[in-house]
């Protein structure tokens, strides 16, 4: 696999980029412009990411949570998916990881600014792999977005991933726990950590208990989640 930044992932992005980025009305520097601190200062709540393993039920919670504080909502994965006029998959295959990392982070770089930019609130489904990349929390900690991290039983992740073909990160059980083990740590930098070892729609609940929503909820938190950094 090539390293990032080596000539591999220069030329799948030179690819990427001549094909598609026209296609798709995005330019190069559009997608690599820097996030700034959200407008309005971190007590203006328009984007709140999801992160969390493969699994954990980001795509799925999502949706539900946006249509219940009457946001849009972006899944990161089908963004790249849209951008790149490939499936997930067959970019790691064509291209390899750092190519798909560096597309995913101007993707989430750019559903970020447009949200920022049209003050049009979003909740947006990172990829398992998008908040444990190093710079990342601290990124989205910089320009002020709130992110959960879905914390679900590695039995569970296992289980419900182990049934779908279209994640090229799961090979088997052994390389899947040592992915997540060496991930919690980024994940544990979240501003939020909610167990999500339950059905969707009581995550969302446990998702809107959290303090940031009260004032759209008017829900006291509950014990079920816990603030992970102070
Ligand atoms: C990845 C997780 C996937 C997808 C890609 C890489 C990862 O997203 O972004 O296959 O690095 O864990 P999901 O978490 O939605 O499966």
């Amino acid at each position: 696999m090539a390293a990032p930044g080596s000539a591999a992932c220069g030329s799948a992005n030179e690819w990427i980029h001549s094909g598609l980025a026209s296609r798709h009305g995005f330019s190069l520097q559009d997608s690599f412009s820097s996030l700034s601190p959200s407008p309005g200062g971190p007590s203006a709540l328009r984007v709140v990411c999801l992160a969390g393993f493969m699994g954990s039920g980001k795509s799925t919670v999502g949706p539900l949570l946006a249509r219940q504080l009457g946001w849009r909502f972006e899944d990161l994965d089908a963004r790249i998916e849209e951008h790149a006029g490939l499936s997930i998959q067959a970019i790691f295959e064509r291209l390899g990881e750092p190519a798909f990392r560096q597309v995913e982070n101007e993707q989430m770089d750019a559903a970020i600014g447009r949200a920022l930019e049209t003050r049009d609130p979003v909740v947006i489904a990172l990829g398992g792999g998008t908040y444990a990349q190093p710079g990342r929390p601290e990124r989205l900690r910089a320009a002020g977005i709130l992110v959960i991290w879905l914390d679900s039983p590695v039995e569970l992740l296992l289980a419900r991933c182990a049934t779908m073909s279209n994640r090229p990160l799961f090979r088997d059980e052994a390389s899947f726990r040592a992915l997540l083990a060496a991930r919690l740590p980024f994940y544990a930098q979240a501003d939020h950590r909610v167990d999500a070892d339950t059905e969707p729609p009581r995550v969302v609940e446990r998702v809107l208990a959290l303090p940031p929503f009260e004032r759209f909820t008017g829900i006291a938190p509950e014990l079920s989640s816990r603030r992970v950094r102070s």
